[in-house]
């Protein structure tokens, strides 16, 4: 690609580009990723940078000026920084990374709350070409141990609370840390003043000179077994950042959009900074947590016009009802969608009652990087449906053959879902960890480990994980990872994790105890195994149920059967024990409750 002049930014309120009025069929027929492509900036000699196209490219076509983020506080406080001004602040970021000595492709992490710095950092730390690995400031001390271990943090940015709370007590088991920067303090020993240092730097900084194939992303993400995954993102992602926020989320150049996401996960990344930034719009940003009648104040006082939100707030807002919306008026929303869990119908039907238009839903996976499968603008919606693939994406349901290969199943047949590879955001490795990389791929298929089916008419249905991750409130956690944290309590001899189904989250994660000898079960210790639980992991990971059992069901192995625990506690059928987990169970099941 050779430097190419950005195109103009028309302003909000146009028409949308001849790319959204064209009919699905027809996009993906002449599409390309080397047409998507063009329509970025890049730099010069084929070099592409996701921060320089987020920002820079705005102010280089004379946009500078233009509001790209709108910070509302906590307590009512309101900060706007304009594209000029995040381009600066940037800069200056990505110069004091070089001043620490952070060279490219190491990772800087981030664990705040959705502050004005943390997006700051994420795009001085794109620029300076390092990578950007954001950590879910709701995790609790272990969490975000293993995941700053894992990544080989050299630089951690953070507020002091957060420091005192959840990296002070292990910092001496992080030895590949160099620096943390605090974002309000930083006087001790070791401890870096952002402020004070940010403003000794420059404004001023030459173009980055990242490769679309350089890394730039690392989001940890959770599988059955194991530690936290990091999946690898490279610059190329922007391509379909840019393209799925034009095509899924309808983000025009100069709309007010705002994701509820945060951006310690995946999709606070992708649309809650990349794709609307990328696309030219404003983006708001909500500090405060879930509160259904500040979130209506927000839609109708910042005049949003694309809202990209959750099944878990969308039940909580139906659970208040229309009561909260009052006299609000949405009339500047043009587009709603929702992520990461499954959109129940009645949340479609119900928004189309009382907020006057639908949800649509969208799939997608930390791995995947961006949108795969949407009710695009124009696509008729079948309620419970996540709809169809976007142009570039093919995708089809499979079952896995014996040798390794996969075979597509018929229309409306339950099987994996899965991508064929080939679309730039695909993650280009598990950090660390090739060989688990290598498991998700059957010749040139990704396989999501998503259940689904697809119907006659090429519309996607979610049925389920095949697997024994567990979904709450949106955020993908892993069992063995809130395992591990309860065996290092000294009464737990055996825990067994499951997701029980949750009116509002979805699910919620419940816990299965055995106790060492010389423990009883009872009230006391049970609050005490959830109080432990809740320090060490923090409350978005932490269980919420806890049963003790006199045993956990296992395998021959040892492996705990937690698709027995799922079915005991849902009251189905426990079916052939002999398959489960590929082997025969250990004896008879204890499966005594308290
Ligand atoms: C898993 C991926 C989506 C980006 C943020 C979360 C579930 C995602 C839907 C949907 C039903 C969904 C899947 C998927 N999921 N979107 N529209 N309907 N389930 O990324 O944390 O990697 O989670 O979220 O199970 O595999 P993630």
């Amino acid at each position: 690609m050779t430097w190419t002049t950005p195109p103009k930014m028309p302003e909000s309120g146009q028409p949308a580009s001849p790319l959204v009025e064209l009919d699905h069929a027809a996009i993906q027929t002449g599409f390309s990723w080397d047409t998507a492509r063009t329509e970025l900036a890049g730099l010069p000699d084929g070099g592409l940078n996701i921060a320089f196209e987020a920002v820079d490219r705005w102010v280089a076509a004379g946009f500078g000026e233009r509001i790209a983020l709108r910070w509302l506080g906590k307590n009512s406080e309101r900060r706007e920084f304009s594209y000029a001004d995040l381009a600066r602040l940037s800069n200056r970021f990505a110069h004091l990374l070089d001043r620490l000595g952070v060279t490219p492709g190491e990772r800087v992490c981030l664990l705040a709350g959705r502050i004005p710095e943390l997006y700051i950092s994420a795009l001085g730390t794109l620029k300076a070409g390092a990578v950007f690995c954001p950590l879910f400031s709701a995790f609790g001390p272990e969490p975000v141990r293993v995941r700053l271990v894992k990544s080989q943090a050299r630089v951690l940015v953070t507020t002091t609370r957060l420091y005192e709370r959840k990296v002070r007590a292990q910092r001496h088991e992080l030895s590949d840390l160099r620096h943390i920067l605090l974002t309000d303090g930083g006087d001790e020993s070791g401890l870096l003043p952002f402020h004070a240092l940010l403003a000794a730097e420059s404004d001023e900084r030459n173009p980055p000179v990242t490769r679309p194939d350089d890394m730039a992303l690392l989001h940890f993400t959770s599988g059955t077994t194991g530690t936290p995954k990091g999946a690898v993102h490279v610059h190329d992602a922007v391509v379909a950042h840019r393209l799925t926020g034009r095509l899924a989320l309808d983000v025009r150049p100069g709309d007010i959009y705002w994701c509820t996401a945060d951006p310690g996960w995946v999709t606070g990344v992708s649309y809650g900074i990349i794709a609307p930034l990328v696309i030219g719009a404003t983006l708001v940003v909500d500090e405060a947590e879930f509160d259904a009648r500040r979130w209506y104040a927000i839609l109708e006082q910042e005049r949003v016009n694309v809202w990209y939100t959750a099944p878990t707030a969308i039940r909580m807002l139906m659970k208040v009802g229309a009561a909260a919306l009052q006299g609000r008026d949405l009339g500047a929303l043009r587009f709603m969608a929702s992520v990461g869990e499954p959109l129940n119908p009645e949340a479609v039907i119900w928004s189309r009652k009382v907020l006057g238009q639908p949800f649509h839903d969208t799939w997608w996976q930390t791995e995947t990087g961006a949108i795969m499968i949407a009710n695009t603008p124009g696509l008729a919606i079948r309620p419970g449906s996540m709809g169809q693939p976007l142009p570039g994406i093919e995708a089809a349901i499979v079952r896995r053959r014996a040798d390794g290969g996969v075979d597509v199943l018929e229309p409306d047949e339950q099987g994996e879902l899965a991508l064929r590879v080939g679309w730039p955001s695909l993650f280009r490795d598990y950090l660390g960890d090739p060989d688990r990389y290598r498991q998700c791929f059957a010749g040139d298929w990704y396989l999501s480990g998503d259940l689904a089916r697809c119907d006659a008419e090429g519309y996607f249905w979610f049925v389920g994980r095949a697997d024994d991750v567990i979904k709450t409130a949106g955020h993908l956690i892993g069992p063995f990872e809130v395992e591990s944290a309860l065996l290092e309590h000294p009464a737990v001899a055996e825990a067994g994790m499951i997701g029980k189904p949750d009116e509002f989250a979805g699910q919620i994660i419940k816990a299965f105890v055995a106790l060492k000898p010389g423990y009883e079960p009872g009230d006391a210790l049970r609050k005490e195994l959830l109080g432990f639980a809740r320090t060490r992991l923090g409350p978005a990971v932490a269980p919420r149920e806890l049963e003790f059992m006199a045993d956990l069901p296992k395998t021959r192995s040892g492996k705990i059967m937690r698709r027995l625990l799922r079915a005991r506690e849902l009251g189905l059928p426990l079916g052939d024990l002999s398959t489960l987990e590929g082997e025969a169970p250990s004896g008879p099941v204890g499966m005594v409750a308290e």
